[in-house]
């Protein structure tokens, strides 16, 4: 937005005008520069308050609701994940969503100011429709705001009008809940349903107090949408249930996404839903930079009634798709993998978990340890060291080697005092009891694939890092598995979206016993003694030397091009620190 009215803006707020009042001085102005008569028929947006807008301002009709949406109060956008599509963004979008689909009604069910529904006016409008019958009878919106409706109704009505006022059909915009409501929404919805349901639903990421929903919605949600989804699916998801269930028999719905819909377990009862009933036509990896809440976002294409084909791909604020197309369509995150040029993979076998467990611990773990934490001293016995993310790099443990953090401060050689974790919480002690246990330690939110071994079952893990407990024997096959370029191809591309950023791979210990291993093969046991000599390396020249063989030779025992993995997961290796 133009940096004068993005002033003008913060200054109305400051002086107490209401997001309203101020939208209605934009509409006002924009108004009055294509003529259009202050008669009665007007929008009643235009009727509210009597603010003037800057001068010497370029008004496009996408500013009324970009202003008001500036102009409510930071607690309602982040509570509400209130935060409107850019309009580049949402014509870009627009158009994918209705390249080659009939000329009908098309629904936005969170419509806030209007920016998607703009954006397919205009597309309709290059398309030849006339605006008149655009804006009377193909824009419909529903927005729980009854202001934002007002605000869509207004900026619809400028763009449409020349001359004289022409407004939307009485009910096309309506305030409701669309996770309620759905098409009953709307008093008289279009007969044969929608041909396009477009737009950007609210957020509510429920791992985030602010807008954490209470559980008796999402019990609601639950059962008015018939789907046994987790209760840390995003609010934002549902509504691609909604969307489906707003179309006819052939029609399509692209709506804007957390990225964590691409592979959350919580979301997965969606997606198995959208496959049943209709198809994955492309995705959008959209990245952070869209809004300025930093989110990462996407935007799955779904279609019914139209031939199956590999799905598309587009990337980046551009909206540039990609040569590459998604076979697997069960597997949306492999889109962003895709984006991110992550060589794709096909393994297969055994599953890990048929020959060990794994478990991360949760919040309780974390804090409940923390007080029996203290700087490793010789002459303390019943001691075990603890190990943070941060210092589990591959193959190496960084314990005692620099400062890490943990509970708010930093540490060299951390260690559980055991004695007195069990005189004050026996069931966090057994729970540490249980994990003092040859196993593997997988760091998270990582490049690649991190692990360090424990043959001797003397380390404790600190959550989130994840300890995937198994026979000693199995050990080095694990490490080495695990650490190769193969299985961090393939853990990127099963459940890339689930991590703070696009490029980081984290896995739930339920993904990871899921992992497929290889069949045994001498390529498994010579990769076996090249993680032991990693590990155990006395130089750093040697260690990398003996994990690049390590890998390779994973990589032949799962039948993967060598060449191509090697050269992406060697770039992604962090640095010897
Ligand atoms: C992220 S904004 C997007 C607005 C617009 N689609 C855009 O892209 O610019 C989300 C909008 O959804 C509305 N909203 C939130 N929950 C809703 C619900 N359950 N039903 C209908 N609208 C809702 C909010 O009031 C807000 O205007």
């Amino acid at each position: 937005m133009d940096k004068g009215l993005l002033d003008w803006v913060s200054k109305q707020v400051l002086q107490g005008a209401q997001p309203l009042e101020i939208a209605a001085a934009v509409a006002r102005e924009i108004a009055k520069a294509k003529a259009l008569p202050t008669d009665g028929s007007q929008p009643s947006l235009l009727d509210v308050g009597s603010l003037y807008a800057p001068e010497g301002i370029k008004y496009t009709t996408d500013l009324i609701g970009s202003v008001y949406e500036q102009s409510l109060d930071t607690l309602t956008r982040r509570h509400g994940g209130v935060h409107y599509t850019p309009f580049e963004i949402a014509k870009k979008l627009a158009r994918i969503a209705l390249e080659g689909l009939p000329v009908g009604p098309v629904c936005d069910p969170s419509v806030g100011g209007g920016s998607f529904l703009l954006a397919v006016a205009e597309y309709l409008s290059y398309c030849g429709e006339s605006p008149t019958k655009i804006v009377q009878e193909l824009l419909w919106g529903i927005d729980l705001d009854q202001g934002a409706i007002e605000v869509a109704k207004a900026s619809i009505s400028i763009w449409g009008s020349f001359d004289k006022w022409v407004v939307p059909n009485s009910g096309n915009l309506t305030v409701a809940n669309s996770l309620q409501g759905g098409l009953s929404s709307f008093a008289d919805p279009p007969k044969s349903g929608f041909v396009a349901v477009i737009g950007n639903p609210p957020f509510q990421n429920q791992l985030q107090e602010s807008t954490v929903r209470p559980i008796e919605q999402t019990r609601e949600l639950r059962e008015k949408w018939g789907v046994d989804t987790g209760p840390y699916a995003d609010t934002a998801s549902y509504f691609l249930l909604v969307a489906l269930s707003l179309l006819g028999e052939m029609g399509k719905c692209l709506l804007i996404q957390p990225q964590s819909i691409l592979s959350t377990a919580d979301a997965e009862p969606i997606r198995l839903k959208l496959a049943e009933a209709a198809n994955l036509e492309g995705i959008w990896i959209g990245g952070a930079n869209i809004f300025e809440a930093g989110v990462n976002v996407c935007a799955p294409l779904i279609s019914i009634g139209f031939t199956q084909k590999p799905a598309r791909i587009w990337k980046g604020p551009e909206i540039k798709e990609l040569k590459q197309r998604l076979i697997n369509k069960e597997n949306w995150a492999n889109a962003l993998a895709i984006t991110q040029d992550v060589p794709t993979v096909h393994l297969s076998g055994e599953k890990l978990g048929e020959v060990s467990a794994a478990t991360a611990g949760f919040r309780d773990q974390f804090y409940g340890l923390a007080p029996h934490v203290c700087e490793h001293d010789i002459n303390q016995t019943a001691v075990a060291p603890l190990i943070t993310v941060g210092m589990i790099d591959p193959l190496r443990n960084r314990w005692g080697t620099a400062n890490f953090r943990y509970a708010g401060k930093f540490w060299s050689r951390p260690v559980v005092n055991l004695q007195t974790l069990n005189e004050t919480d026996q069931e966090l002690y057994e729970w540490v009891q249980e994990r003092l246990r040859p196993k593997i330690l997988l760091a998270t939110q990582t490049k690649v694939l991190e692990v360090i071994p424990d043959l001797d079952g003397k380390l404790i893990p600190s959550t989130p890092v994840i300890s995937i407990e198994c026979n000693p024997q199995e050990i080095w096959k694990i490490t080495a598995v695990l650490s190769s370029a193969a299985m961090s191809a393939y853990a990127f591309s099963t459940t890339a979206g689930s991590a703070l950023s696009s490029n980081t791979i984290k896995l739930s210990a339920k993904q990871v016993i899921d992992l497929p291993l290889p069949s045994e093969s001498r390529h498994l046991t010579k990769a076996s003694k090249h993680a032991e000599s990693a590990f155990n390396a006395e130089t750093t020249e040697e260690k990398k030397e003996q994990i690049l063989k390590m890998s390779e030779e994973i990589n032949t025992a799962y039948g993967c091009d060598n060449e191509i993995l090697q050269k992406w997961w060697i770039q992604r290796l962090p640095k010897w620190r």
